[in-house]
């Protein structure tokens, strides 16, 4: 199965030795070819180059199987890697959204029994084929909005047969789907109503009751905590990594959304691929992260949907740091997985330029789910996850242009999906 994207008005965020990362100023780099030309062989990125160097010989000679897509005017970029997502739940709670607006913050509806309390009531309530079914339909929803990996977390089962059930789901997205699924466990998301005043013992179940049979079922890549204020202490953080650190999950933390609680450094401490939120993140945080192998993810999705404080992007990336954007897509803070509109809300709440958000929502969230090795970027070997624009005048465009569907053909596996 061989595929070649000819006359391709520029081909975006084209390495060739890659990394694994980028960070700090390098974020606002980005390497393109214009008139250029991929060429796709048995799923990877083979070869690419200017139009002028296509090896006609070698390529377009072996005729037989070789479908040619004429991309004349057009963009190539590699997928967008959404490395933060919750996107496996029942229902909606557009009746919340009414509370938002009329002023209730995030933490009053969540004390309210609404909140992920209300989430974990609907999914109980759902078949677990339902819930495939619903949450099916949103992975086609953003393979066409362009994603071609996307990390998706439990958390909206909080006791140990729901929990289970969400991760099988995951599962069987991962079975189904040409994208690329990381499972994240994060039974620890919320405290059940009937652990109000034992948090001891929920931190227990999820150690002693979930953690080796999700473990023993090889049902997740990784492991989160919402470690912040309301929710879980540092030190229940601590108790859960270590104790699925022990069966080999790395973690990924939700940390500082709410305040300054220790979750960005507890996330370095414990070598965590990400940190997500962070918007209250200062001096220590920043010195913390410095150096260290935790990338850091903003989700300006929630941060908008929810009227938080933004996140200090711009002092992080000035810090030399390296910087991930993902859609954080759930039904409470951020009912949304369109990554082309987080790309929008990075440039224009983040103050993020153009091309640092193109490295944001790439490489930097492939590495923040363990692909940068083999997603993220147009590197040859890589897998060949790319998608195809409509005819626009510049890669500046896609964010640029907020509100407009951008995306003509999705390449997942090297395989045109629409
Ligand atoms: O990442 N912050 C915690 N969890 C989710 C929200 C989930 C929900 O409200 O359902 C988040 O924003
Ligand atoms: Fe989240």
């Amino acid at each position: 199965m061989r595929l070649l994207i000819q006359n391709i008005k520029c081909l975006v965020q084209t390495e060739v030795v890659p990394k694994l990362k980028v960070c700090g100023n390098e974020m606002s780099e980005l390497n393109t070819i214009t008139d250029a030309y991929l060429y796709i062989k048995d799923g990877l990125i083979t070869e690419f180059g200017k139009m002028s160097e296509l090896k006609s010989a070698r390529i377009l000679g072996q005729d037989q199987d070789l479908q040619i897509i004429d991309a004349t005017g057009r963009f190539v970029f590699p997928s967008f890697c959404d490395s933060h997502t919750h996107l496996v739940y029942a229902g909606s709670r557009e009746m919340e959204y009414k509370d938002k607006i009329r002023g209730l913050s995030y933490s009053e509806i969540a004390k309210r029994g609404g909140g992920i309390l209300n989430s974990a009531k609907k999914l109980h309530e759902t078949s677990e084929d339902e819930l495939f079914n619903q949450s099916f339909s949103r992975i086609n929803e953003i393979i066409g909005f362009g994603t071609g990996a996307v990390e998706i977390k439990s958390g909206y089962g909080l006791n140990p047969d729901d929990e289970l059930k969400m991760l099988r789901v995951i599962r069987r997205i991962k079975n189904s789907s040409p994208i690329e699924v990381k499972a994240t466990f994060l039974g620890a998301h919320a405290i059940p109503d009937e652990y109000k005043n034992n948090m001891e013992g929920y931190v227990d179940l999820v150690i002693n009751e979930m953690i080796p049979v999700i473990a023993s079922e090889d049902l997740a890549d990784y492991i989160d905590v919402f470690c912040d204020q309301g929710f879980f202490s540092v030190n229940d953080t601590e108790r859960i990594l270590m104790a699925g650190m022990k069966y080999g999950l790395s973690a990924k933390l939700h940390a500082n959304e709410l305040g300054f609680t220790g979750g960005i450094q507890t996330g370095v401490k414990y070598n965590a691929l990400s940190v997500d939120h962070l918007e209250y993140t200062g001096d220590e945080e920043i010195s913390a992260l410095s150096g260290s192998d935790t990338m850091p993810t903003l989700l300006p999705g929630s941060a908008f949907f929810l009227g938080m404080p933004d996140p200090p992007a711009r002092k992080m990336i000035n810090a030399g740091l390296p910087v991930a954007l993902a859609s954080d897509y759930n039904p409470g803070s951020s009912p949304s997985g369109n990554m082309k509109l987080i790309m929008s809300l990075g440039c224009i709440r983040l103050r993020m330029l153009p091309e640092e958000v193109i490295n944001a929502v790439t490489i930097n969230s492939a590495y923040a789910m363990g692909l940068s090795e083999t997603h993220g970027s147009i590197a040859i070997g890589k897998v060949a996850n790319v998608f195809i624009t409509k005819e626009i005048p510049s890669y500046e465009y896609m964010p640029y242009a907020f509100g407009s569907n951008l995306i003509e053909t999705v390449i997942l596996k090297g395989k045109i999906i629409n």
